[in-house]
């Protein structure tokens, strides 16, 4: 009770609940990849999740937004159970995700490849377009007209965070964005998300396995490790939880 207490006690309670995972599990076989896992997101928050490979971070990701169906549990998204609906239901109703390997519309120009995400909560194509230049924008791409094929590794990810932002989330799912990026690229990403959270009003949940993008910009850190939530808190709070060091030193052992 500890820990929940003393976050509670520095956030504001009366803030609408985002999302409520519940008791989820989802096994492969013998492996626990989520094995009980309950953790909730607050209007505007947002949440860092972190934890070593293989933690089931992605897995409970794809569970959360209906790539995969849990074996036990729920996920209450706004007040309503959007638990084993398909992807594009839970993405309609305000929940979008980014992909940790990025699949890019190789033939697409960067502000088409926005605007296909922006197409579903606009009017027409204009709208669309017009989102997705705002977006460009926002997130610094130089070349609205490049083709995507053409792109670095971190502007692929910046295309990625686009078009899950040009569908006009509610609840944003970030997985692993740091991942393969340089320090001073880091730096960037950390700028461009807390420029989103200015920009938008929504919630994110940030999934990183590297932690100092993940710890500066969290308002609240879970930890996931063998399927399980080990800790929770606040950065500060969870950089010296000897649990997440055990974790982490254990991971760097078997490497
Ligand atoms: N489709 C799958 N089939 C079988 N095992 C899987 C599958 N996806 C993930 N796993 C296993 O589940 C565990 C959690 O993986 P994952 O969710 O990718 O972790 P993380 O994203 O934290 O690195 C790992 O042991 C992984 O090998
Ligand atoms: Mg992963």
């Amino acid at each position: 009770m500890g820990q929940e207490e003393g976050f509670i006690g520095c956030w504001d309670v009366s803030r609408e609940k985002v999302l409520e995972i519940q008791d989820l599990s989802k096994h492969f076989g013998g492996v626990k990849a989520v094995d009980n896992f309950s953790m909730e997101v607050f209007n505007g928050e947002i949440v860092g999740l972190i934890g070593p490979n293989g933690a089931g971070k992605t897995t409970l990701i794809n569970v959360v937004t209906g790539f995969l169906t849990p074996d036990k549990g729920r996920v209450v998204f706004l007040g309503e159970d959007v638990t084993g609906l398909p992807p594009h239901k839970i993405n309609s109703r305000g929940m979008a995700r980014t992909f940790q390997l990025i699949k890019p519309f190789a033939n697409l120009r960067v502000l088409d490849a926005i605007a296909v995400g922006a197409l579903s909560k606009s009017r027409g194509k204009k709208e669309a377009y017009e989102k997705a230049t705002e977006i460009v924008r926002l997130l610094g791409l130089k070349d609205p007209y490049r083709v995507c094929s053409t792109l670095t590794i971190v502007e692929e990810k910046l295309v990625e965070l686009g078009r899950a932002l040009a569908t006009r989330p509610k609840l944003l799912l970030i997985d692993e964005l740091a991942a393969g990026l340089r320090p001073h690229e880091i730096v960037d990403m950390r700028k461009i998300i807390t420029a989103i959270r200015k920009e938008y009003d929504m919630s994110m949940v940030v999934v990183e396995h590297v932690m100092p993008l993940v710890m500066g910009i969290s308002d609240r850190v879970v930890v996931m490790s063998s399927g399980a939530k080990i800790a929770e808190g606040t950065p500060e709070e969870i950089a010296k939880d000897p649990k997440v060091i055990a974790a982490y030193l254990g991971e760097r052992r078997r490497v």
